[in-house]
């Protein structure tokens, strides 16, 4: 196939070449994220979860506002461009601003709280691609609105659990952690700014101008002068209220109940804005240096601040890309689709026709059944059809279309069973494709 582009000129070669960072599914490949999609989404409901979609583009105020002035995220990796109309337009970065957005804009949280919606979404970020870290990925996510009790949080996080549990995952640790309500965070702020200030001599230039406004995002700096500087940081689980630390102790206590198991680590304080209480991340070590699979937490001040009334909510993302990296190196096989069940090779105008005319019967019955439609000859056909792994192949021509009768030969053995074409075919097909 390469030949094909042999006559583009050299300067044409972009065309040929997708995007740094994006990726391609080709169809040999793209079972794999039917499976998952499928497994996640199927979880999802059997909890009371609804799909939500979301347009790919926001206007850039919200990630702005949600996700916040002071991230990586927003400070770095926005895909943000003005229309022609000269709006500002992001494409979403993450998937909770847009279905909050879309919750609090078309009023779903009349249906009842609380709320449950699930999305499978594609998602930007201009980031240094690597292993695991692409600049386009995919999320499936879910969210949560209304509900402030640490049993929701404790629900979110079996849910998880059980998927990649179903999946037969191991090789996954959940790390929990609290960053507190805005009342916690005020001191831990302060805490914090008091610790960076002695070093602001090495900070990086983003990291100054976090030690003002937002001193918590200093932690997640992906410099490694600021990392090592940070692991000295004080821990926000020291300066948690009466109420963060209460919520944080129900959560463990239901998460020890359901025999999940679970590592607090202080060191979790997410890369996004919008987070308060509890936080978490499922985190691989057999993925590479990108070994987090999934991460979340509560919100409990995002709708507010997006103008909604006052509303809990909590949820998490989990990257698909990752996802199957981690099923590939747990050797966890993914079911394969079927292949073709029988393919009809036609011959001749007569042949042709019903050859057709049978394909679209076995098909209308829900079998994969094929047939030609290039006009090959008998033996490229045959070879098609060994190609495509068929099961069965089935040759009509003249003699068949009139006599009604007809050989269906099984690809793998050999042998050959007489098939009636009458009236009755499709029992006559069936009783020799289920033997
Ligand atoms: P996040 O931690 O930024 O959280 O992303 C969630 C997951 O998306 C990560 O754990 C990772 O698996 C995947 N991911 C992130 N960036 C990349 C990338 N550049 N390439 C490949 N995969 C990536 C959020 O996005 C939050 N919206 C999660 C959430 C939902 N919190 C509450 N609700």
């Amino acid at each position: 196939m390469n030949g094909l582009f042999l006559a583009i000129p050299e300067y044409m070669n972009l065309i040929t070449k997708r995007v740094k960072g994006a990726q391609d599914v080709l169809p040999a490949d793209s079972y794999k994220w039917h499976f998952i999609e499928n497994l996640l989404s199927n979880e999802a409901q059997l909890c009371g979860y609804k799909e939500i979609r979301t347009p790919v583009f926001e206007h850039t105020e919200l990630f702005n506002r949600s996700v916040g002035e002071t991230t990586d995220v927003v400070q770095k990796e926005m895909y943000t461009f003005d229309t022609k109309g000269g709006t500002s337009i992001t494409l979403r970065p993450e998937g909770t601003a847009g279905a909050a957005r879309a919750m609090l804009e078309n009023a779903v949280y009349n249906e009842g709280l609380p709320i449950k919606t699930y999305y499978i979404t594609s998602c930007y970020r201009y980031e240094k691609p690597q292993a695991g870290r692409y600049r386009e990925f995919h999320q499936f996510g879910m969210e949560m609105y209304g509900s402030a009790s640490p049993t929701a949080d404790a629900d979110l996080i079996c849910t998880i659990n059980a998927m990649f549990k179903r999946m037969g995952i191991t090789n996954l640790k959940l790390k929990i952690n609290s960053i507190g309500c805005p009342t916690c965070r005020q001191k831990y702020q302060q805490a914090l700014k008091d610790y960076f200030s002695q070093f602001k001599d090495q900070l990086c230039d983003t990291c100054l101008t976090r030690l003002d406004r937002n001193p918590m995002r200093i932690l997640d700096c992906k410099s490694s002068v600021c990392k090592k500087i940070a692991d000295g940081a004080p821990v926000v689980l020291d300066y948690l209220c009466e109420e963060c630390g209460n919520h944080f102790a129900k959560v463990k206590s239901l998460l020890d109940y359901m025999n999940v198991e679970y590592i607090v680590d202080p060191q979790i304080v997410r890369g996004l804005d919008y987070y308060t209480k509890t936080v978490f991340e499922f985190v691989s070590d057999c993925i590479g240096a990108q070994g987090t699979v999934c991460g979340g937490g509560r919100y409990d001040g995002l709708i507010e601040e997006l103008g909604g009334q006052a509303m809990p909510a909590l949820g998490f993302g989990l990257g698909l890309e990752r996802l199957l990296s981690l099923l590939e190196k747990e050797n966890i096989e993914i079911p394969k689709p079927d292949n073709c069940g029988v393919y009809f090779i036609g011959l001749g105008e007569l042949g042709e026709k019903e050859a057709f005319r049978l394909t679209r019967e076995v098909r209308n019955s829900g079998i994969y059944a094929d047939c030609d439609v290039t006009g090959r000859s008998l033996k490229a056909q045959m070879k098609y059809a060994d190609k495509i792994k068929a099961r069965f192949t089935v040759v009509i021509g003249d003699d068949e279309v009139n006599s009604k009768k007809a050989i269906m030969k099984n690809m793998e053995t050999g042998e050959k069973f007489d098939l009636d074409i009458d009236d009755k075919f499709f029992e006559n097909f069936l009783i020799t494709f289920l033997k």
